[in-house]
């Protein structure tokens, strides 16, 4: 595995890390982080036994592959010599709302770029990751993205013109997974769960449900019917779903969410 720099080791790049030396993809020695102005990095060296650097051109040094794993807001601000340390490197990025074309200014001599949409189950290695690249990538690059990006779970690689959609669906879908097991969870109370019971009862319920789809590959409406006897507890709790229009309001997030992540690649 070539040397891997990531500029950033917060949430995300210590996914990326854990996963890669969790898997073997990577050893210690073959990683190194630069974080700002707070501890992160020395906290994810500490964790880790990846190298610690002081400054960019420590970091950079050796190093063939570049990860980006700041805060989208601090790509405005990144250090004028990146573009000459980045000469020759793959940089990928997982910024939120940068578009291969921003990225392309601020390293204007990587040997290529490439965009990625991870997600937070990439923690755990349950992720799906979107990613493009500015150009077609060689093999043995492909190889290299495949294998980082492979360390937060599954990856898939897409048109640029796809980022949007799939940020609004899988990168902010945990969200909505999450929203929607604590409204369950509320329910349950309402209907008359202690609150112990109704935190138990609706995690169980969204991660055995998750299982099952995974495991069956059955279709989620066919495993929807399969609960569903004709005017029983199921059909009628669906018969107000379908009233409130529930998958309106699940197609309007969605819509939201990319109408706003097109909205910040315009930035
Ligand atoms: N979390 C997600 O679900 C998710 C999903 C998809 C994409 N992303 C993207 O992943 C990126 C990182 O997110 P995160 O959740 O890992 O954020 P995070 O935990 O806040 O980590 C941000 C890291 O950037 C460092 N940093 C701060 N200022 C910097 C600067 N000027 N130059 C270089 N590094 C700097 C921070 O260091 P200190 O804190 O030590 O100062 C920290 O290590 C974001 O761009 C986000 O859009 C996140």
């Amino acid at each position: 595995m070539p040397k891997i720099a990531f500029i950033g080791a917060g949430r995300m790049a210590s996914a990326i890390v854990a996963g890669l030396l969790d898997q073997k993809v990577a050893a210690p020695a073959d990683l190194a982080c630069l974080g700002g102005d707070d501890d992160t990095a020395k906290q994810l060296v500490a964790r880790t036994g990846i190298r610690l650097c002081a400054d960019l051109p420590a970091l950079l040094d050796g190093a063939d592959l570049v990860v980006l794993a700041f805060k989208p807001q601090h790509l405005a601000s990144a250090d004028p010599r990146l573009a000459e340390l980045t000469a020759g490197k793959l940089v990928l990025s997982i910024l939120a709302g940068k578009p291969l074309s921003a990225l392309a200014k601020v390293f204007p001599q990587a040997r290529n770029l490439v965009r990625t949409m991870p997600n937070t189950p990439g923690q755990i290695g349950a992720g799906i990751t979107g990613w493009c690249s500015l150009s077609a990538l060689s093999a043995a690059d492909t190889a290299l993205v495949e294998s980082l990006l492979g360390a937060l779970g599954r990856h898939v690689a897409v048109d640029e013109t796809q980022i949007d959609a799939i940020t609004a669906v899988s990168g902010s879908g945990p969200a909505y997974v999450f929203e929607f097991t604590a409204a369950l969870r509320a329910a349950g109370i309402d209907a008359g769960l202690s609150p112990e019971a109704a935190h138990d009862l609706a995690l169980a319920t969204v991660i055995g449900s998750a299982k099952l789809m995974e495991r069956t590959g059955t279709e989620p409406e066919e495993l929807r019917n399969q609960v569903t006897s004709p005017n029983g507890t199921t059909y009628a709790g669906l018969q107000v779903m379908a009233a409130k229009d529930f998958r309106g309001l699940v197609r309007d997030t969605v819509l939201a969410a990319k109408k706003r992540s097109e909205e910040l690649s315009r930035d």
